[in-house]
C-alpha cells in the first residue's frame, strides 16, 4: 500500500523523505512523489521506482535547501500509475499526501466542480486536497479548513498536508489508517509505518482517530475538532535500523526466513511461565477460557493460513471446534456469532481493513475478542479486547514469512492452554510441548536453514514450471495452502494446494507429463494414504518433489524425483520445519527467475484498503 513520510526541521528535508519512502517501499507502490517548501510550494512526481523520482529531482538542485516537505509511495487504487496520479495532490495554497480510499470522492468533486475547481488525476485523493483549497480559501485557518474537509470525507485516509502560508509546519491525521509522528533532536517527522523513521528515533506517536497532529521543528501537538489541545500516549519499539535492513541477506525475504528460530523462541519463552503457557491475560490464564463453546480465527491471506494451523492443533489437542474465517468473507456474511465465542484476529501488521472490519463485526455483536498482532499498538491490537504480541521483529518482505511462524507458535500455546484447562491435556504433557516448542522447533527450523542448499537444488528442478501442485493430507493440507501461496506470490507460477485425497475428483486432470507436484507427509496416521495419493500423480508423469519426515522417509518408498527429509522433531510440531522448507522453496524459485523477490507485482505488505 501507500507510503507516507514528512519532515519539518533544520535538516535538508530531501534526503530525510527519499531515505523514508525507500524504507517504505516493501508496502508497494507504482509512483512516488514528493512536496517541499522552497519559495512556495514545489511537487515533484513521477511514476515508478523511486530511483525516477531522484533523477528528476537531480534536476532541481535548488530543493536541497529546503527543510520541510511531505513525500509519498502510491499503489494505484483509483486511476493507473502515472506522474499525473501520484501524490501530492494540491494547488498553489497546499498539497497534501493521503492512504486509503475517500469513498464519496466523486460526490466531492461534483460539489467542486460547481464551485469551480478543475480536476488533473483521476484519483479520489485529489478531490480530498481540493475540498481542503475550498475550505482554506474561506477561512484562512488551517486548522479550522482540515476539519472541516474531515467533516465531509467518507472512507479512511493517513493525511500528510503542507500549507504555502506556514512553510515549517506540516499537519497530520488518519482514520482506519496508520499514521505515526515522532520528534527528533532536529525536527519532527510523519510516516504511515514505523521503519520509516527507525533512523531517527524509535519513540513515536500513534495519533488517535482525528486528532490533527501539528509539527513544527521544536514541537508537535495535537488537536481535537472542537480546538481542544490534547496529549497523546508516546510509543516506542525495541526495533533498530539493522533490524530493518538487510543484513547481509541477498533478499529482506530470506534475511526474514533467516530469523524464524530467533522469533519463534523469543515469542514461545516470552508467553511462558514455569514451563507451561502464561498470557498474562485473565481471560486466557483462567477458568473462563474453558467456557468457550467455538473459536472463530478471521484474517486475511498468510495469516489465514496460519489460522488453519491453528484449528488443526486446537481441535486436535482440545476438541473445541474452530472456524477458520476469510476476514472480506467474515464481515459481510453475517457469521452466526454466540456470545460464547471467542473470535482471534490474526495479522502481522494489525492495519489490514478487512481484518479490522471483522474485528468490529465482531465486536458488535458482543464477543469476545482476541488479536494476535506483530506490530505493536497498530488498530487491530488497541481495538480488540485482548491482544497477544507475537515477537517477530518488523518484516518487510511483502511475502510474510517469520510472521506466519509466530502465529503458528501462538496459536499452539493457546491450544495447550485450552487444553490445560479443559482438562484434554495434563500439566506434565504441556509442560513437554512448551519445552520442545522453545527448544527443539527453533533448533528444527535452524536445521533446515542449514540445508538451504538442498532446498535451493529442488528449485532448480521446477524453476521452468508453469503451474503446481502442493498435496498434502491432514495439517499437511492447511500447510500446503500456504507453501502455494507462497510459491504463486513471488514466482508467478500458478499453483494449487490440494487435499491429496481429493485431487482425483477432478483436478488430477490437469496434472500431466512433468507437472511438480509437492508431497507433504508428516502425519503418520495418514502416510500410507499419502503414498497412494503420489503414485496416483507419479504414474501421470508428475515431478515428485517429497517432502517428509525422517520416519515416514525410512518406512516408506516414495516415488519422489527430489526427496527432504525434514529434521527430527515431534510429529505434532513437524509444521513448523516444513514450512521453512517451503518458504524456501519459493524463495529459490523466485530468486532464480531473476524475479524482485521482496517487492512481488501488484502486491502490497499491508492492505489498508478493502
Ligand atoms: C502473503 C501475505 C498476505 C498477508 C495478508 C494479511 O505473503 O503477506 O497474504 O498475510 O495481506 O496481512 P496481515 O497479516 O498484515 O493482516
Amino acid at each position: 500500500m501507500c507510503g507516507i513520510i514528512g519532515y519539518t526541521g533544520t535538516r535538508s528535508v530531501l534526503p530525510i523523505l527519499l531515505e523514508g519512502l525507500s524504507t517504505l517501499e516493501y508496502r508497494g507502490y507504482d509512483s512516488a512523489g514528493v512536496a517541499v517548501h522552497q519559495n512556495g510550494l514545489q511537487t515533484v512526481k513521477s511514476k515508478g521506482r523511486l530511483a525516477l523520482l531522484e533523477e528528476k529531482l537531480q534536476a532541481r538542485a535548488h530543493l536541497e535547501a529546503a527543510t520541510c516537505g511531505i513525500g509519498h509511495t502510491r499503489w494505484a487504487t483509483h486511476g493507473e500509475p502515472s506522474d499525473q496520479n501520484s501524490h501530492p495532490h494540491g494547488t498553489d495554497r497546499l498539497a497534501l499526501v493521503h492512504n486509503g480510499i475517500i469513498e464519496n470522492y466523486l460526490e466531492i468533486a461534483a460539489f467542486l466542480v460547481e464551485q469551480g475547481y478543475t480536476f488533473s488525476s483521476q484519483t479520489d485523493t485529489e478531490s480530498a486536497a481540493k475540498l481542503l483549497d475550498y475550505h482554506y480559501a474561506k477561512s484562512g485557518d488551517p486548522q479550522e479548513a482540515i476539519f472541516k474537509t474531515l467533516a465531509m470525507l467518507r472512507g479512511s485516509y493517513a493525511l500528510g498536508i503542507c500549507f504555502a502560508d506556514y512553510p515549517e509546519r506540516i499537519y497530520a491525521v488518519r482514520k482506519d489508517n496508520p499514521l505515526i509522528v515522532a520528534k527528533t533532536p532536529t525536527g519532527a517527522l510523519i510516516a504511515s509505518d514505523v521503519p520509516a523513521v527507525l533512523a531517527h528515533t524509535n519513540t513515536y506517536w500513534r495519533p488517535e482517530e482525528g486528532v490533527l497532529a501539528v509539527l513544527e521543528k521544536d514541537a508537535v501537538r495535537f488537536f481535537k475538532s472542537s480546538g481542544e489541545e490534547v496529549s497523546q500516549k508516546q510509543e516506542c519499539v525495541d526495533w533498530n535500523v539493522a533490524q530493518a535492513q538487510k543484513g547481509g541477506f541477498p533478499h529482506f525475504m530470506l534475511k526474514e526466513i533467516h530469523e524464524e528460530p530467533t522469533a519463534i523462541s523469543q515469542t514461545a519463552s516470552a508467553y511462558m511461565k514455569d514451563g507451561l503457557p502464561h498470557f498474562n491475560l485473565e481471560l486466557l490464564d483462567t477458568d473462563r477460557l474453558k467456557e468457550f463453546r467455538a473459536i472463530h480465527i478471521v484474517a486475511c491471506g498468510t495469516a489465514m493460513h496460519a489460522g488453519l494451523i491453528g484449528k488443526s492443533v486446537i481441535e486436535q489437542l482440545c476438541r473445541v471446534p474452530v472456524s477458520v474465517e476469510i476476514a472480506s468473507e467474515f464481515r459481510y456474511r453475517d457469521p452466526i456469532l454466540h456470545e460464547q465465542d471467542l473470535v482471534i484476529l490474526l495479522s502481522q501488521s494489525g492495519e489490514t481493513a478487512d481484518t479490522l472490519a471483522a474485528l468490529r463485526h465482531a465486536k458488535a455483536n458482543g464477543v469476545h475478542t482476541l488479536a494476535i498482532v506483530n506490530v505493536i499498538g497498530s488498530t487491530v491490537a488497541r481495538e480488540a479486547d485482548s491482544v497477544l504480541y507475537t515477537l517477530a521483529g518488523p518484516e518487510i518482505a511483502v511475502a510474510s514469512t517469520k510472521a506466519y511462524s509466530v502465529q503458528c507458535t501462538l496459536l499452539y500455546l493457546l491450544a495447550l492452554r485450552l487444553g490445560l484447562v479443559n482438562g484434554k491435556l495434563s500439566a506434565q504433557t504441556v509442560r513437554e510441548i512448551c519445552e520442545k516448542l522453545r527448544v527443539q522447533v527453533p533448533a528444527a527450523v535452524e536445521e533446515v536453514l542449514k540445508s538451504c542448499d538442498k532446498v535451493r537444488a529442488a528449485a532448480e528442478k521446477v524453476v521452468d514450471a508453469e503451474h503446481m501442485f502442493y498435496i498434502g493430507r491432514g495439517v499437511d493440507c492447511a500447510l500446503c495452502t500456504e507453501a502455494s501461496l507462497k510459491l504463486k506470490e513471488i514466482s508467478y507460477i500458478h499453483s494449487e494446494a490440494y487435499a491429496a485425497g481429493e485431487l482425483k475428483h477432478g483436478t488430477i486432470s490437469l496434472v500431466v507429463d512433468g507437472t511438480p507436484v509437492v508431497a507433504l507427509s508428516t502425519v503418520s496416521s495418514v502416510a500410507e494414504k499419502m503414498l497412494s495419493g503420489i503414485r496416483e500423480v507419479a504414474s501421470r508423469g508428475a515431478k515428485i518433489l517429497c517432502v517428509t519426515t525422517k520416519q515416514i522417509s525410512e518406512q516408506y518408498d516414495l516415488p519422489a524425483d527430489i526427496h527432504l527429509v525434514l529434521p527430527e522433531i515431534d510429529e505434532l510440531l513437524a509444521p513448523f520445519p516444513a514450512i521453512c522448507v517451503m518458504q524456501l522453496l519459493a524463495y529459490y524459485v523466485s530468486a532464480l527467475k531473476g524475479l524482485d523477490v521482496d517487492k512481488p507485482r501488484n502486491l502490497a505488505k499491508s492492505v489498508t484498503v478493502e
